[in-house]
This record gives structure tokens, sequence and C-alpha cells, in this order.
């Protein structure tokens, strides 16, 4: 089977790695890839949002089956486009990933079916947000309804910076994506992720991680798409994980095929683990990064059967294996990430690190140049390792990481820390 994985991060690495292990696979191709994905598929340079480019090549090379890893291409409608075509992709659709894309849908739909999440108001205009906010204590979270590149989300200490950041939402702040603000209590509590299967009717459970957000060691300094991430959560034990599928992930299933919005693929289930009991923060309509790049270390199974088996309604007859070691991640970027940062210094001895035991590195922004590797983005690498337990796969993580040579670079030391605090 040929197959059209479209992404460049560390998550697409990671999938494009256990996708070139499937027995299914003839052909890899990677649109538009990275210097690490170069190595398991031929990466093609079309940008995961070049729609028309992106769907005459599968028609071209006559690809049987596309993975849309990130968020903006499933909110933007490009599972549709391949629909069109009649090439199988794995989804959801655009009217599925409105679970991603907005956040005032999530919170209604919340309300309607019975899913525990904090209290919250959509609105329109900044006198009411406002008014709202200040009924609801603090700290309080302030967000933008729409998808804006992981950062739509205030959590205002005081009420005039929640004042502050309404403002700066309705006044475009975010863009587009800040037109409507979402005004929610503030949760307090552990969050881990959790994901799942859905081919439209069915869920399949698949495993939990804990990404880490914060730039900095002790969970300090700004947000970030995640600096690491470790898999089995202990804050999300085999019971918890039930509770996620029984009162989360199906209900929400079978809720969005009730209203004939069609959601096949990855459901990600952000939780916030408070005193009374797993409350939801978001949804996400796809693999979380780095979350991902730990779940692929632990999967046994053939992922490209699993992906496929949601486009076909057939994940009641699929059982996943996943391996009992734990996985960690440690991502490494360029110093001054998450804000400024300079492209182009050039990352040595990942030969030497890669041959340490249980070791993968995924590459997330990288690129070669003149035949040397160099780094090519603010989350550059995830170097990544399987151990019988946490502490484990984390010492051999970094271990792994001192082995690089990457001035240039840098990663918290703490990944890890609260599993290993238990
Ligand atoms: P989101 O984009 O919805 O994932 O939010 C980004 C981050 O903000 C989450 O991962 C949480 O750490 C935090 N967050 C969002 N909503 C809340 C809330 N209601 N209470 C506490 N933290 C929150
Ligand atoms: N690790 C968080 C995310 O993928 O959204």
């Amino acid at each position: 089977m040929k197959v059209l994985l479209i992404g460049s991060g560390g998550r697409e690495h990671a999938l494009a790695w256990a996708l070139s292990a499937s027995p299914l696979l003839t052909k890899l191709y990677c649109a538009p890839g990275n210097a690490g994905i170069a190595e398991v598929a031929e990466c093609v340079p079309i940008g995961a949002m070049d729609f028309d480019a992106l769907v005459a090549f599968a028609q071209e090379k006559k690809i049987e089956f596309v993975v849309i890893a990130p968020d903006n291409p499933l909110v933007g409608g490009l599972w549709d486009r391949f629909e069109a075509v009649g090439i199988r992709a794995s989804g959801p659709s655009m009217a599925g990933a409105i679970l991603e894309g907005s956040k005032g849908f999530v919170k209604d739909l919340c309300e309607e079916i019975g899913i525990p999440t904090a209290a919250y108001k959509r609105f329109k205009d900044a006198a009411s947000a406002k008014a709202f906010a200040d009924t609801l204590g603090l700290p309080v979270v302030i967000k933008a309804d729409g998808l804006a590149l992981g950062k739509g989300v205030i959590i205002a200490e005081t009420k005039a910076d929640a004042g502050k950041a309404i403002d700066f939402m309705f006044e475009g702040g975010f863009g587009e994506s800040g037109s409507e603000v979402v005004v929610e209590e503030f949760m307090e509590g552990e969050e881990a992720s959790f994901f799942a299967l859905s081919d439209g009717e069915n869920a399949l459970p698949l495993i939990g991680a804990q990404d880490h957000k914060r730039a900095f060691d002790g969970d300090k300094g700004p947000n970030t798409g995640g600096m690491g991430a470790y898999s089995p959560a202990p804050v999300l034990p085999p019971p918890q994980m039930q509770i996620a599928m029984d009162r989360f992930i199906k209900p929400t299933v079978a809720a969005m095929a009730e209203r004939g919005r069609l959601y096949q693929g990855v459901m990600y289930l952000g939780l916030m683990m408070t005193k009374d009991g797993p409350k939801l923060v978001e949804y996400n309509c796809r693999f979380g990064d780095p979350e991902c790049q730990v779940m692929m270390m632990r999967l046994k199974s053939d992922l490209l059967t699993a992906l496929i088996a949601t486009c076909d309604r057939q994940l009641h007859h699929l059982e996943l294996r996943w391996r009992d070691d734990a996985a960690l991640t440690v991502v490494m970027a360029t110093k001054g990430y998450p804000g400024d940062y300079a492209k182009g210094s050039e990352i040595r001895g990942l030969e030497k690190a890669r041959a340490m035991e249980g070791v993968q590195i995924f590459h997330a922004g990288t690129a070669m140049k003149d035949g040397r590797l160099i780094a090519n983005g603010g989350r550059v690498l995830n170097v990544t390792a399987l151990g019988k337990d946490v502490a484990e796969a984390r010492a051999r993580a970094y271990a792994a990481v001192d082995a690089i040579d990457w001035p240039e670079g840098f990663c918290r030391r703490d990944i890890g820390w609260r599993a290993l605090g238990r």
C-alpha cells in the first residue's frame, strides 16, 4: 500500500517510523517532512496547507491511504478534499474537527451531554465577557474560540489581567480566532492526555501520556508546544482510563455521529485530574506532539492497520498491544524558543546518541545543509527512550541528550518529575 503522511514535526517522524514497520506498506511519502523523516520516507516539498498540490500529488502517485497528522489541515478540511476524490485518509472530517477547531462548540457539547468540565460562557463582546469573568474568582481562564497555534489561552491572575486578555483577543491579538471568546473557571489539578481512536461509531482506547507544556524546569516559563512527555502516566491508571473512555470518549463519539459530524481518527482528550474527578480541558482531533512519540515507542501492533480500521468502521474487530515498558521523550529546542530563535546551527553526535540502548531520536525541526544536520525550527529533536519504568527511560533519554553536541540547543532536565515524585 502506498501511503502519504502529512506534516513535518517530531510527531510525524514517530508516525513515519511506526508506519514504515507496517507489513502493509510498500511506499511511504511525507509532505513536507524533515531530515529525520527522510530516512524512512520519501519527502516531497509540499506544505501541509497546500491542499490543491497535496491532492494532485496523491492522485499522480496513486496513493491509497493518507495520514493527516497536524491540526491545521484537519480543521481546514483536508480530509474532505481527499474524500471528494476517493482517496481514504485518516480523519476526522472538517465537520468532526470542530472538536478542536471551536472551544465554544466543545463547551456547549459538554453541557448538552453531561461531560464534566469547567464552568464557562461564550462571548462576542468585551463588556459582557469582563462582567462574567468578575463572577468567577481568580485565576480565571480566557480563551480565543478558534485555533491560535496553541497560544489562544490566557490564565489571568488578576482582574486587570483578565480585562487586558479579553480586550487583546477582541482587538484581534490572536487574529480571527478571537472574534469569539470563552471565559471559564480555573481548574486545579494535574493534567494528563488520553488518546482513543474513533471510526465514527466505535471507539478503541489507545493509552495515556503526560506532557510538559512550560519551557523551563519546575514548570516555569512560557507555554510551549510541549517540552517532553512520558507514558504510562501514573495519574491515569487503568481505572481512570476506563472513566476516560466511558464518561468522555464514548459519549463524544456518539454525540458527533448523532449530529452528523463524521469523526474518524484520533480523539485526544486533555484532562484535568481535579479533586472532584477528571474534567475536560480540551479535545484535539489528532495525536499530541510530543505525546505521540512516546506512544509509538510503546505500540506493538501495526499502526497502519489501526488507522485504516478507523476509515472502515472496523475498530470493534481490533485489539492493540502495547509494551509494558515506559517511554519518555525529551524535547531539545533552539535557545530562545518559544520566543525568537536563530536557525541553521549545526548538530553533531546523533549517531552516537541513537546507538544507545532503548533510544530513538525523532527529528522535529531539522534539515540537511551541505551534508550537515542543522536546526531548522524551535523544537528540533525528541530524544526518546524505553525503559522498564519511567526512571530507566528517563536515565537513558538524558544519557543520549548528553551525547549530542549542539551548544545552541537546550532542554528541560526534569521531564518525568511528577511520575518519579510519586
Ligand atoms: P488548551 O489550549 O485548551 O489546551 O489550553 C492550554 C493550557 O491551558 C492547558 O493545557 C491547561 O494547562 C491550561 N488550561 C486551559 N483551560 C484551563 C482551565 N479551565 N483551568 C486550568 N487550566 C486550564
Ligand atoms: N502536546 C500538546 C499538543 O499536542 O497539543
